[in-house]
C-alpha cells in the first residue's frame, strides 16, 4: 500500500525535476512524471492568469513579519474593513490572551466589547454595495439532470436568510440559543447557519451521516430545543431518510439525556423516491420549511452581538471521551475566515469557487458558508458525491460552471485517480487556477495527479493544513510568485500564526527537525472553549506544553523552514479525512455482547489514508467470525455512523492485549502488528510489557 506519510518524498534523479519544470514552461502534454516531482515553482501560467492579492513571496514575508510583530495592529487594520455596529473600545487592547493554564484560565479575545454581526457582513454589506445580483450559489444536485439545479444571488439569499430568521424566532429561538441542523449539503444549510447568526443564535451543524445515537448526544450537549432537518437526501444512488434518523434521535435524547427537542423544521428535498412511505410529521412539533417561512417578510433586523459571543459549536472527535464541542466566536472567526479565504485562494471578482466539503465539517463552515460569502464570492454548492454518476462528476461541474478554484480532500483525489485519467480529460478543466486540498497529508503521487492531470500544470496547488479548532488555514503554500511548491508539504504559516516544534520534553526544536506542532500566539479564528467544559479544553490543548496551543499533529521543518505535516500524535484516526477517536470506536465495539475488550489502531490505506484495524478480545465461549463482525459493524453504525467502518478485525484470545504493568495498552506494538510487522523481531522495546507471552498470540493471530 501507499504510505500516506507526507514526509516521504521518493528520491529521483535531478533531471526529473528539470523535466517537469520545463514541461510546465513549454506546455508539454499533461503526463505525470514517472515519479512525482520533488519541487515545482508556482506555475507561471497561473501567475499570468489572474491578478493577485499577494503578488510575491517577498510580499508574503513582509506581511507575515508584520502580522507576528504587531498582531493587534495587523488584525485590527483588517477588522476595520468589516462593518461594526459599535467599534471595540479604544482604551483596552484589541487582542488579549493567555495560553498558560498555570497563570490562570486560558482565553483568547479579539475585539471584545466591539459589536458586529457576521451575517450582516456576509450579505447585507454586499447587497448595499450593489452586489445583490452577484451569484452567491450555483446549486448542483446529486443527479445532474433532475431539474433541481438553481442559481441564488446575494439579494435572494439575503431575503431567504431573513425569512428563515423569522421562522427560527417563531420557533422560539432567541439570542444565545442553540439551533442544531441535520441536513444534506445544499443552499438551505448555509441559509440556516446565516439566519441563526443574524439573530445572535448559536448553530451546531451535525453531519447528515451521523447515527441517531450520535445526533441525540449532540442535541443534548448543544442544548438545542430546535432542529432543522430534511426529509432525506439522495447521495449517489442511495436514498437516506434523514427525517427518520432525526425522529429517532429526538426520542433517544428525551429517553437517555432528558433533553426535549421542541420543534423541528423540515426541508422537503424534492428528491424523495416516488411511491415510498410518507414523511411522518408530529403535529405540534414538526413543520415543513415552506410553511415555516410562509408569510414572513424578506427583511429582518440584525441582532448586534459582541465580537466574543459564540457563533457556533461544531463537534469533533477527540482521543478520549465524548466528542468535543468546539466553540468559535463571531468577530475573530469572521476576520480569520475571510482573510484566509482571500489569500489562500486569491479570490478575484468573477472567479468561481468550488469546495466539495459538506457544512457538517469545519471546511464547509469556513470555506462554503463564511469565507466565500464574506468575500462576495460566487461558488458551487454540491449535494452529491464525486463518483456519481461517474468518477468525472467533479470535473464535469468544473466545466459546467467555469470553476476557477476547487477545494477537496486527498482521499477523494486518490479514489478518482484510480478510476482513470479519462474521467478528467473528457472534461474541460482549463478554467482552473487553484487546486486546494485539505484534511490529511497529501501523498506526492496524488499531488502530482492533481497538478498534472486535473490542473494541466497551469494551476497551483494549495495544501491547506488546519483543524476544526483553528477555524481557518494555519499552514499553506500561498499562491505567490517566487514560492517553490513541495508536494506533500503545507509549507508556510498563515498570517499571525507562530508555529513551533517541541520535543517530547517540551523543548523547542530549532532549525531542521521534527516535533509536536504547537502554536505560540493567538490567531483570530482560534477556538475559544469546548461547549460546557472549559477545563477539558485547557487539559486537551494547553496543559502538556503550557504557553502553547498543541495541535496534536507532528511536523517536520526542512532546511528552507517549510513545514511538513506527518500525522496525528494522539489516539485520533484520520479515515477519509474524517477524524475518529479510538476511544469512541472501541466503546462501540465492546458494546457488542461476547466482546471483552478492544483496541483499534490506524493502518495506512491506499484510498482512505488510514483504515481502522481492530484487535477484539473475545469472552470465553465466544467465537469470532462473520456473525460477530456484522454485529460490530452494526454497533459502529448505530453509535457513530457509517463513516466508522472497521477494515480489519483480528480476534484475540484469552491472553488479551499487550499492556504495561499499570494496565496501559501498548498501542505502538499493536500498530506494528497491524501493518504486518513483528515477525522478524522488530517490535522494539517490549520490556514494559506485563506479560510478554501475549505477543506470541497476537503475532499468531495476524492475517487469520
Ligand atoms: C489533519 C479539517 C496534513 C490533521 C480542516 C489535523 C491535515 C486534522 C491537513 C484536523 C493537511 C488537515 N495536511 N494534515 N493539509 N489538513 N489535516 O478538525 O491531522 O476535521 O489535525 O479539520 O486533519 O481535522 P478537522
Amino acid at each position: 500500500t501507499d504510505a500516506p506519510a507526507s514526509s516521504v518524498v521518493k528520491p529521483h534523479p535531478p533531471e526529473m525535476e528539470n523535466k517537469s519544470a520545463d514541461a510546465d514552461a513549454c506546455g508539454a502534454p499533461a503526463v505525470p512524471a514517472a515519479s512525482p516531482p520533488k519541487e515545482v515553482p508556482v506555475p507561471a501560467a497561473y501567475l499570468e492568469s489572474t491578478s493577485h492579492h499577494l503578488p510575491s513571496l517577498d510580499e508574503y514575508n513582509a506581511l507575515y513579519a508584520r502580522s507576528v510583530a504587531d498582531p493587534a495592529a495587523f488584525w485590527s487594520d483588517i477588522a476595520r474593513e468589516f462593518h461594526w455596529h459599535k467599534p471595540w473600545p479604544a482604551d483596552t487592547p484589541p487582542i488579549a490572551w493567555n495560553y498558560d493554564p498555570r497563570a490562570g484560565p486560558v482565553f483568547t479575545h479579539f475585539w471584545k466589547g466591539g459589536q458586529t454581526n457576521i451575517c450582516y457582513n456576509a450579505l447585507d454589506v454586499h447587497v448595499a454595495a450593489g452586489g445583490g445580483d452577484t451569484v452567491a450559489f450555483f446549486f448542483e444536485p446529486n443527479d445532474p439532470d433532475d431539474g433541481r439545479a438553481r442559481t441564488v444571488t446575494y439579494a435572494a439569499l439575503l431575503a431567504d436568510v431573513c425569512r428563515t430568521a423569522h421562522a427560527l424566532r417563531a420557533a422560539g429561538v432567541g439570542r444565545g440559543d442553540a439551533v442544531v441542523t441535520y441536513m444534506p449539503m445544499g443552499v438551505e444549510l448555509p441559509t440556516v447557519m446565516l439566519a441563526a447568526a443574524r439573530i445572535g443564535a448559536v448553530h451546531s451543524v451535525v453531519f447528515g451521516g451521523f447515527s441517531p445515537v450520535a445526533l441525540a448526544g449532540r442535541l443534548a450537549a448543544a442544548n438545542a430545543a430546535v432542529m432543522v432537518t430534511c426529509d432525506g437526501v439522495r447521495r449517489g444512488s442511495k436514498w437516506i431518510d434523514l427525517k427518520a434518523v432525526a425522529d429517532e434521535a429526538v426520542a433517544i435524547a428525551a429517553r437517555e439525556h432528558n433533553h426535549t427537542v421542541r420543534s423541528q423544521i423540515v426541508v422537503a428535498s424534492g428528491s424523495r423516491p416516488a411511491g415510498g412511505e410518507d414523511v411522518l410529521m408530529t403535529p405540534g412539533r414538526d413543520v415543513w420549511w415552506d410553511d415555516a417561512l410562509q408569510g414572513h417578510p424578506s427583511t429582518c433586523d440584525v441582532v448586534w452581538v459582541d465580537a466574543e459571543d459564540p457563533l457556533f459549536c461544531l463537534f469533533t472527535s477527540g482521543s478520549t471521551g465524548a466528542p468535543k464541542g468546539i466553540v468559535h466566536t463571531v468577530g475573530g472567526y469572521m476576520v480569520g475566515a475571510a482573510t484566509t479565504f482571500k489569500y489562500s485562494f486569491n479570490y478575484m471578482p468573477g472567479d468561481v469557487f468550488f469546495c466539495t466539503a459538506d457544512c457538517g465539517w469545519i471546511t464547509g463552515h469556513t470555506y462554503v458558508t463564511y469565507g466565500p460569502l464574506l468575500n462576495r464570492a460566487t461558488q458551487v454548492v454540491f449535494e452529491g458525491i464525486p463518483t456519481h454518476p461517474d468518477a468525472g462528476r467533479l470535473w464535469g461541474i468544473v466545466a459546467k460552471y467555469g470553476v476557477t478554484a476547487v477545494y477537496t480532500a486527498p482521499t477523494a483525489l486518490r479514489s478518482l485517480k484510480r478510476a482513470g485519467d479519462e474521467f478528467v480529460t473528457s472534461h474541460n478543466t482549463s478554467s482552473l487556477k487553484i487546486l486546494g486540498t485539505v484534511g490529511e497529508p497529501i501523498n506526492p503521487e496524488a499531488w502530482d495527479w492533481y497538478y498534472s492531470i486535473v490542473g494541466n500544470r497551469r494551476a497551483t496547488v494549495v495544501d491547506s493544513y488546519w483543524q476544526t479548532e483553528t477555524g481557518g488555514h494555519v499552514v499553506a503554500p500561498l499562491p505567490v510568485a517566487g514560492l517553490v511548491l513541495k508536494p506533500g508539504a503545507a509549507q508556510l504559516p498563515h498570517f499571525g500564526v507562530v508555529p513551533a516544534l517541541l520535543d517530547d520534553d517540551g523543548k523547542v526544536v530549532e532549525g531542521e527537525g521534527s516535533g509536536h506542532l504547537v502554536i505560540s500566539a493567538p490567531w483570530p479564528s482560534a477556538l475559544r472553549t469546548l461547549m460546557g467544559d472549559h477545563k477539558r479544553m485547557e487539559s486537551i490543548y494547553f496543559t502538556r506544553f503550557p504557553g502553547y496551543y498543541a495541535t496534536g499533529d507532528g511536523a517536520r521543518r526542512d532546511a528552507d523552514g517549510h513545514l511538513w505535516l506527518t500525522g496525528r500524535t494522539d489516539d485520533v484516526l484520520n479515515v477519509s479525512a474524517h477524524l475518529l477517536g479510538t476511544a469512541e470506536i472501541e466503546s462501540a465495539i465492546v458494546a457488542v455482547p461476547g466482546i471483552a475488550e478492544s483496541a483499534v489502531v490506524g493502518v495506512p490505506h491506499e484510498v482512505t489514508g488510514e483504515a481502522i484495524y481492530a484487535f477484539v478480545v473475545l469472552m470465553p465461549g465466544t467465537k469470532g467470525g462473520d456473525a460477530l463482525r456484522a454485529e460490530i459493524t452494526a454497533s459502529l453504525r448505530v453509535r457513530i455512523g457509517p463513516i466508522a467502518r472497521v477494515e480489519t478485525i483480528q480476534w484475540v484470545g484469552a491472553r488479551g492485549l499487550p499492556k504495561t504493568r499499570s494496565g496501559k495498552i501498548l498501542r505502538r506494538l499493536l500498530r506494528k502488528i497491524a501493518v504486518g510487522g513483528g515477525r522478524d523481531g522488530d517490535l522494539g522495546d517490549v520490556s514494559t510489557l506485563a506479560d510478554p507471552d501475549v505477543l506470541t498470540d497476537l503475532l499468531d493471530g495476524y492475517g487469520k
